[in-house]
């Protein structure tokens, strides 16, 4: 073989390498599970709540309805998706993407009092916003509803 070929299949080689490591790296880059997770933490005394309503089948059709449709401005499937996981979020490019709350590694750790927090206060600086019109009984059957999606 001539040196000229034995130096163009080493620069094929180093390129095809580089190549893999960054298609391997794609995934990682867009896995949302366990999701990059920036949020605000909530105050204490919030950290500590327990969801007081019983987890029955009115109040997870309550949270399903609000969830699919009735919470207002906009329903939150529009963002977390029907499904929970977060592919729906439109706002995908300029904020956090929307949690996924299929994810059992995300999900686990996070207080039910954190999830309400964050309902009623919002997450600043990325597109949840707060749902300041949804009564505590609305909040705490939403988040009933959401933690369905990862048992
Ligand atoms: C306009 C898009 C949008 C809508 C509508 C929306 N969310 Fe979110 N939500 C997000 C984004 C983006 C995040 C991630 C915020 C972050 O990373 O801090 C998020 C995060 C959350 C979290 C995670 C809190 C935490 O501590 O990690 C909960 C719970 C949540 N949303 C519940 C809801 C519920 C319930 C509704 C409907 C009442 C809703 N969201 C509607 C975009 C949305």
């Amino acid at each position: 073989m001539h040196r000229r070929q034995v130096k163009n299949i080493k620069v094929i080689a180093i390129l095809s390498f580089l190549i893999l490591v960054w298609i391997s790296s794609i995934p990682a880059a867009y896995a949302n599970c366990p999701q990059a997770r920036k949020t605000i933490t909530a105050p204490a005394k919030f950290l500590k709540l327990k969801n007081p309503l019983p987890l029955n089948s009115k109040n997870l059709r309550s949270g399903k309805k609000l969830f699919n449709g009735q919470a207002r401005p906009i329903a939150c499937a529009t963002c977390h998706g029907i499904k929970g996981n977060g592919k729906e979020d439109p706002d995908f490019e300029s904020t956090p993407s929307a949690r996924n709350f299929t994810c059992t590694k995300t999900m686990e750790a996070l207080p039910d009092g954190q999830l309400f927090w964050i309902i009623k206060n919002g997450s600043k600086n990325t597109s949840m916003f707060a749902f300041s019109d949804l009564s505590d009984n609305q909040v705490w059957q939403l988040v009933h509803y959401i933690r369905q999606f990862s048992k």
